[in-house]
């Protein structure tokens, strides 16, 4: 096998787990006598190299990756801005526009002498993964993301940690909940899939999980409040995931999709905990954990899966593998086509054993 230099990518959000996966690649690559790079910010570092006056695109050795396994976010930064597929560019007018600029990206690949990439990413960044693969590059991806909403492997790196805090954070409202007799709405992350409300609300046990995939319905939500007040139990905890929507009705959003962004999400803990007390009578208030749930350390799971993933990439490339996503397969990482890992989001099944099992337990969705 002729590679010699490979570069590393971290693109969208950042997860618990990302300098993880770094560490893994850069030694493994290290250890094959290969030579490392880092990509600054998803692409920018070869798209905009005028805004890295010390290098878009630097060199990682076994210096640059010390100590680095346990600590949140990406050494090599990142971006949700720029698509290299749809990149924002002023045109001549001042007009800002998408503009396809993947074979910008292959110059810079050849300029830089790069042989192969390994791109860590959610859904977004592993469809450029698969354009750019389609062009020539040989590319291998791995699934990070705390939404868990990648289709084609068990899990993705960073949604247990997430999970581990939103439960603990739910954990802690029980506390005031439980003292000042209110309702507490816990709005999480997790973009158009439920998962991480539903991992979150069960382990916690939360009284009502609201999720995209089953729409509520308010008044529901309401009676479930109210059933437990006859009961005796004062206090009732409802998460909310951002995407939740009522039956019949639309989500919230705090932005629309502008250029190159993606509409964001959120506004339904507010909306929920206003129409409960409304409902209810009782005191309510919300706590939105939003980008709480992608700092910190990542949980010994996410960790361990992030240096199995990063190994296996660089396996992957050594294999003369390309156009291939890492993934959890149990007890093993396989690799599947980056085609197939993107053709779908995985969201909820609502047959799926933890909606049985919240279901069995009591916990309402508001259906
Ligand atoms: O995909 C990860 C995620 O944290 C989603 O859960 C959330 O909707 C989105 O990113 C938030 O993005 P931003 O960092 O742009 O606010």
């Amino acid at each position: 096998m002729g590679l010699k230099r490979i570069a590393i990518t971290t693109g969208g959000g950042d997860a618990p787990g990302l300098n993880a996966v770094i560490r893994a690649i850069v030694l493994a690559a290290v250890h094959r006598g290969w030579q490392c790079f880092g990509i600054r910010d998803g692409y920018d570092g070869i798209l905009v190299p005028e805004h890295y006056p010390h290098g878009g695109v630097i060199s990682l050795d076994l210096n640059s990756v010390r100590g680095i396994t346990h600590l949140g976010g990406t050494i090599l930064g990142t971006t949700n801005k720029g698509n290299p597929l749809s990149y924002p560019t002023v045109a001549e007018n001042g007009e800002i526009h998408e503009k396809d600029r993947s074979d910008d990206l292959l110059a810079g690949f050849k300029t830089h002498r790069l042989d192969a990439l390994i791109a860590i990413g959610g859904d977004g960044s592993l469809a450029i993964a698969h354009t750019l693969h389609q062009k020539g590059m040989q590319i291998v991806g791995v699934p990070k993301t705390i939404d868990n909403d990648l289709d084609k492997t068990v899990i993705t790196f960073g949604f247990d940690t997430a999970v581990d805090f939103a439960t603990d954070c739910i954990d802690r409202l029980h506390t005031t909940a439980d003292s000042h007799q209110r309702i507490m709405v816990i709005e999480v992350m997790g973009r158009y899939a439920g998962w991480i409300a539903l991992n979150a609300g069960v382990s916690a046990t939360a009284d009502a999980i609201l999720i995209p995939e089953i729409p509520y319905d308010i008044e529901k939500v309401a009676e479930k409040v109210m059933q437990r007040e006859k009961s005796g139990r004062h206090f009732s905890i409802i998460v909310a995931a951002e995407r939740a929507c009522p039956k019949g009705g639309g989500y919230t959003l705090t932005e629309c999709k502008t250029v190159g962004r993606v509409e964001r999400l959120g506004g339904v803990g507010h909306k929920v905990t206003n129409e409960l007390a409304n409902l209810t009578g009782k005191e309510a208030r919300c706590v939105v954990l939003g980008h709480l749930l992608r700092g910190g350390r990542p949980t010994s799971f996410d960790r361990l899966i992030s240096l199995r993933f990063g190994a296996a990439s660089v396996r992957a490339l050594d294999q003369g593998r390309s156009g291939v996503m890492v993934a959890l397969d149990p007890p093993t990482v396989n690799y599947v086509p980056l085609e197939l890992a993107t053709r779908r989001m995985k969201t909820v099944p609502l047959d799926c054993d933890t909606i049985l099992t919240a279901r069995d337990l009591g916990i309402a969705f508001g259906d």
